[in-house]
């Protein structure tokens, strides 16, 4: 029977009165033949084994190697040692899985994340890697609580569509066909209907189609899961395969819409603030120390934890496409041609503009609204100037575009006009516009890409780092 086991997390809140207890985990060291530092994943603090000379066998004690699984039952101590309260005085000693130190690739000092993404199928192991994906349960744990609390419903949308939601083409293709020799039609074009579904179908870009049609008669839902992109952004800001959640009301605007996003980032935030506090103090420790290397003028203002704090007491910035331009124009590396690229009106941003406006011009979190609708996707409703769309981007600190959503378009003939100067085939979402035909609501919604908010929680500057194994452009071995 292994679940009589208590987990280091727990032990180490013990008051050490010499109880009897199971533990199991893996060696991080073993020091002199009597210290064991054993970790099993539910904390970043190891527990201390203390191990009597002389009562157990050489060849055991042999085995005990960095990474080698072991079951150990002994007496709760007070730790004679610094920095720790109580101890484990081992009474006996299982070998679980042995683990041969020679070849194994994490040595017990700091190892870069680079190397670490080369071997990921082991890197959970790290203090590092430990706290992030503790935070990101958490995270993941906190989307649920705060959309139940408030009596959305958790839809399942399709990871198989035949539609392209965005409507921006970066789709990965899911078929049956044999791509040596797929069937044609008379003119040369593959021929669908022989393919599993019958027609051509791809990964999903987002679950908001279907989100709507949930919406639209469940009032208020979110999805929260995987989403696939083929664009070829080799960023530390992109994956190939990434989560995101994606809430929509019901008889909701603009407005309705940013203060859901504030709000439900800043709770996220806090729950991890309170449930994670020690692997978060970790990472700002790791984030600080490796700031140190850098030039004083890229370091940040503030550490982590400050950081965090700043940002659930504080109200996000809120300003138009068109104000954040006026800002860009006024601003000193515009003045000073620093910035690569255009700046204009009708221009989309980019990170370059973003990041200026949200770490100097205001040091906080900003959402934009109203964006010119040439850039924007078709669904976004279409503001009164006929120019703009109610469209809002939350752009963070650090990271960029967090959020992206709108209320959007509920009138048809406004909808199937800019389906149409857009190329969107009309006759595909036939389902999609059924909700305008059948009494149509205002309506509005967002997207929140996980792992950008895992990214922003850890301060982990590469998305590769807070996603189990990664899938990007040329990347996906494990
Ligand atoms: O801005 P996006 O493309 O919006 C949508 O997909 C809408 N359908 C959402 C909605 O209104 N329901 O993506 C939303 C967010 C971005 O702000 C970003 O955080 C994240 O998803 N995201 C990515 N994250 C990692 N890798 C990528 N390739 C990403 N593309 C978007
Ligand atoms: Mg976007």
């Amino acid at each position: 029977m292994f679940n009589n086991r208590v987990k280091i997390s727990q032990l180490l809140t013990w008051e050490p009165a010499q109880q009897e207890v199971t533990v199991m985990g893996w060696v991080r060291t073993f020091r002199n033949n009597q210290f064991i530092a054993l970790n099993d994943g539910s904390t970043n603090t190891n527990l201390q084994v203390v191990v009597e000379l002389g009562k157990f066998d050489e060849s055991l004690l042999k085995r005990i190697t960095t990474s080698a699984a072991l079951k150990i039952h002994g007496v709760v101590i007070p730790s004679l040692g610094k920095g720790q309260k109580l101890e484990v005085k081992a009474t006996s000693i299982e070998i679980l899985g042995d683990s041969d130190s020679e070849k194994y690739p994490l040595q017990p000092k700091k190892h870069s994340l680079e190397f670490l993404r080369e071997i990921a199928h082991l890197r959970f192991r790290t203090n590092t890697f430990a706290s992030v994906f503790r935070i990101r349960h958490s995270l993941a744990f906190a989307v649920h609580k705060f959309f139940h609390e408030r009596g959305f419903l958790y839809l399942h949308t399709p990871i198989i569509t035949a539609s392209d939601a965005e409507g921006a083409g970066e789709m990965f293709r899911v078929t049956t066909l044999p791509f040596d020799n797929p069937p044609r039609n008379e003119d040369g074009s593959i021929n669908f209907k022989e393919d599993f579904f019958g027609r051509s179908t791809n990964l999903t870009v987002s679950g908001q189609l279907e989100g709507e049609l949930g919406a639209t008669a469940l009032g208020e839902i979110y999805t929260f899961g995987p989403t696939f992109r083929a664009e070829n952004s080799n960023t530390t800001r992109h994956l190939a395969e990434f989560w995101m959640i994606e809430p929509e009301m019901a008889f909701s605007d603009l407005e309705d819409n940013m203060n859901l996003a504030e709000a439900f980032i800043k709770y996220i935030i806090r729950y991890a603030m309170e449930h994670n506090k020690e692997d978060i103090e970790f990472l700002a420790a790791r984030l600080a120390e490796e700031e140190k290397q850098l030039p004083a003028d890229k370091r940040s203002d503030m550490g982590l934890v400050e950081k965090l704090e700043f940002v659930v007491n504080n109200d996000f910035e809120r300003i138009t496409y068109t104000e954040a331009i006026d800002i860009l124009l006024q601003s000193t590396p515009y003045k000073k041609k620093k910035f690569q690229y255009e700046v204009k009106w009708g221009v989309d941003m980019q990170s370059e503009h973003e990041r200026y406006l949200v770490e100097k011009h205001f040091k906080k979190p900003v959402i934009v609204t109203n964006y010119p609708k040439e850039f924007k996707a078709f669904y976004m409703r279409l503001n009164d100037d006929n120019k703009t769309v109610a469209a809002m981007d939350i752009l963070a600190p650090g990271i960029g575009e967090i959020v992206g959503g709108s209320q959007r378009e509920e009138r048809l003939s406004v909808l199937e006009a800019r389906m149409k100067e857009m190329n969107i085939p009309a006759e595909e979402l036939w389902w999609y516009l059924d909700t305008r035909r059948f009494g149509t609501v205002p309506h509005a919604g967002f997207g929140l890409g996980f792992e950008r908010m895992v990214q922003f929680v850890t301060g982990m500057g590469n998305i590769r780092d807070v996603i189990a194994f990664p899938r990007a452009p040329k990347t996906a071995e494990f």
